[in-house]
């Protein structure tokens, strides 16, 4: 059996959760790691195998089956079009730009070349996800308030607006995809931020936000995204619908319905592990099981920048709905169909 070479293009957190996880895979090679800080490729290299690459056409040239693009918000754009340049499939860890246009760019690049991508949306394989969506079948979801309360992670560029996108967009978005996953697509937001930056040097972002959104079903639903703790509080979101109340949370879904409260614990390290398993099985063409590709990512993507918006501006943010919410009309013309898979488009 031939191993699936994969390369990694950035050397921090989530670059060595990947590595650790691939160097599991007895069907996995690591090629190697490019990063800007050639300490930090050199010391991932060292730790889980392969070369340290100057730069990502290095790592292209060495042959790869994949790319694990694991850089910042703000450093998503040049490295994808690289990578789709090459013609090699690619995993993107949320989120998958700083903006919009970046995002709507890349996306329509791999629609033209049908190139096979997945998105480090990983909450999407917790067991609990698809027991609240048996629940929900056949129950309209009325409301969903979601949450993201924790501190200012560790790395030094998350309290920069320009650098991050701020909480919602690099943090909330897990939650907000499972939103649109689970209460479909969300058609209006209006949103406040605070306007005062959390206690960490050289912040400008909102410590809270607090959001309202409207779903195409009529459903309707709060986000509410904090950065002022010193741990990790709560992040998960409640679903109500008729009879039913779901609580869903990284350690497992509460389920309330006329019967009482039972609790389904949840393994959040074994979907870190499945988000990279399916994503491997697709490159080998022996599964169809990447949950986000880069399209659905983009949709999540669009409607955290839409709360991102509202907050800055005080006005609702509309977004779009049916074919444009695809891609922009322009690519959206141009693309051909998505490539085969299963996506789980609420
Ligand atoms: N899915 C998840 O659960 C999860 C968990 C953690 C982080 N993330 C996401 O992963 C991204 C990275 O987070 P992190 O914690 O690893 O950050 P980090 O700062 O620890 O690491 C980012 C690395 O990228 C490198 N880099 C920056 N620009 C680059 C470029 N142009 N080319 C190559 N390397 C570049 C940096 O030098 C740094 O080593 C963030 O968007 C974050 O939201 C996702």
């Amino acid at each position: 059996m031939r191993a699936c070479r994969v390369g990694l293009v950035g050397a921090g957190g989530v670059a060595q959760r990947h590595a650790r996880v691939l160097s599991g895979f007895e069907d996995v090679a690591l090629v190697g790691v490019t990063d800007v800080a050639r300490d930090a490729a050199a010391a991932l290299a060292e730790a889980y195998g392969g070369r340290a690459f100057a730069d990502v056409d290095g790592l292209l040239a060495a042959g790869v089956d994949a790319v694990y693009v694991c850089v910042p918000p703000f450093a998503h754009g040049p490295v994808e079009e690289a990578v789709i340049a090459a013609g090699v499939p690619m995993f993107v860890e949320k989120p998958v730009a700083l903006d919009l246009e970046t995002a709507e760019r890349i996306a329509g690049l791999v629609e033209r070349r049908g190139l096979l991508t997945g998105v480090g949306h990983h909450w999407r394989y917790l067991h609990m996800v698809d027991q609240a969506r048996q629940l929900l079948a056949g129950r309209p979801v009325r409301m969903v308030n979601g949450a993201w309360l924790d501190k200012v992670p560790p790395v030094a560029w998350w309290a920069r607006r320009d650098s991050s996108g701020g909480p919602v967009v690099e943090q909330a978005a897990h939650v907000l995809d499972l939103v649109r996953l689970l209460a479909g697509e969300v058609t209006e937001v209006t949103a406040y931020g605070d306007g005062t930056p959390p206690p960490v040097p050289d912040a400008d972002i909102d410590s809270v936000t607090a959001a309202t959104l409207r779903f195409a079903s009529g459903a309707v639903g709060t986000l509410a995204a904090a950065c002022v703790l010193g741990w990790k509080h709560r992040a998960g979101l409640e679903i109500l619908a008729d009879g039913l109340a779901l609580s869903l949370a990284e350690d497992g879904l509460t389920v309330c319905d006329g019967a009482g409260e039972r609790h389904l614990p949840a393994d959040p390290d074994g979907a870190r592990v499945a988000v990279d398993r399916a994503f491997v099985d697709a490159v080998r063409g022996v599964g169809d099981d990447v949950r986000v590709r880069y399209a659905e990512a983009l949709r999540t993507h669009r409607l955290a920048l839409a709360v991102a918006e509202s907050a800055r501006t005080g006005r609702p943010v509309a977004l779009p709905t049916g074919p444009a919410a695809r891609l922009t009309a322009a690519v959206a013309d141009a693309a051909p169909a998505e490539p085969a898979g299963v996506a789980l488009d609420a």
